[in-house]
C-alpha cells in the first residue's frame, strides 16, 4: 500500500475541506498514478470531489463511522479492521491512499511508499501531513527535478517506508 499526497512547505494539506493547490500537472500525475487501482480515502475527502461522487475508472473504498452511508460506486468500510480485510482482495501495489489528513496520518505506517508531490509555498490550513522529513523511519528514495505550473514550483518525491507496519 502507497500514500500520495500534495503538500505545502509546512506540511499543509488543506484548508476549509479543500485542497490547498490546483495544479494541472500534479493532477495528471495523481490521476495516471492511481487510474484502475484501489484508492482509500476517508469520507471527508470523499465529499470534496465534484458532486461529491467517487474517482472514475478506480475502485473507490471510503472510510466512515457512519453505518448507513452509501454512496454509488464506493465500497464503504466501518473501521480499520474492515478495511484491512477488503484490501485483501487486491494486490498491494495496487492500493492507493488518496486522503485526508486524518486517514494519512493513521495510515502511514502501514505504507510502502508517500509519493508526495512538494509544492514550494506555504499555505494557510488546518490539516497538516505527517513530517516525513523528520521520521527517521522514512527515507527520500527520489526527487524529480523542479516543475511549474502558472508560477508554482513544485518537485514529485518518493520517501520509502523502513519498518513497514504489518495489517493485523
Ligand atoms: N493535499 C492532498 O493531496 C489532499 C488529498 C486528500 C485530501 N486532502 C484534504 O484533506 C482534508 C480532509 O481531511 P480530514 O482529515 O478532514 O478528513 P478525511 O481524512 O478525508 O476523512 C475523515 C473521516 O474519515 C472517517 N474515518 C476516519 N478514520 C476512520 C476509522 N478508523 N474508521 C471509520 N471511519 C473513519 C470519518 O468519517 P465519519 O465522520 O463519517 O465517521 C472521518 O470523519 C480536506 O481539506 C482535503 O481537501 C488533501
Amino acid at each position: 500500500m502507497k500514500l500520495i499526497v500534495a503538500v505545502a512547505k509546512n506540511w499543509a494539506i488543506g484548508y476549509q475541506g479543500d485542497l490547498l493547490f490546483n495544479i494541472h500537472d500534479d493532477m495528471a500525475f495523481f490521476k495516471n498514478t492511481t487510474m484502475n487501482k484501489v484508492v482509500v480515502m476517508g469520507r471527508k475527502t470523499l465529499l470534496s470531489f465534484p458532486e461529491g461522487k467517487p474517482l472514475k475508472n478506480r475502485t473507490n473504498i471510503v472510510l466512515t463511522t457512519d453505518r448507513d452511508f452509501n454512496e454509488e460506486g464506493c465500497i464503504v468500510v466501518n473501521s480499520f479492521d474492515e478495511l484491512f480485510e477488503e484490501l485483501k482482495n487486491y494486490e498491494d501495489d495496487d492500493i492507493f491512499v488518496i486522503g485526508g489528513g486524518k486517514i494519512y496520518n493513521d495510515l502511514y505506517p502501514y505504507c510502502s511508499e508517500a509519493i508526495i508531490t512538494k509544492v514550494d509555498a506555504i499555505e494557510n490550513a488546518d490539516t497538516f501531513l505527517h513530517n516525513f522529513d523528520s521520521d527517521e523511519n522514512w527515507y527520500l528514495s527520489y526527487a524529480s527535478e523542479i516543475h511549474e505550473n502558472n508560477g508554482l514550483k513544485f518537485t514529485f518525491n518518493t520517501y520509502k517506508n523502513k519498518n513497514i507496519k504489518q495489517c493485523e
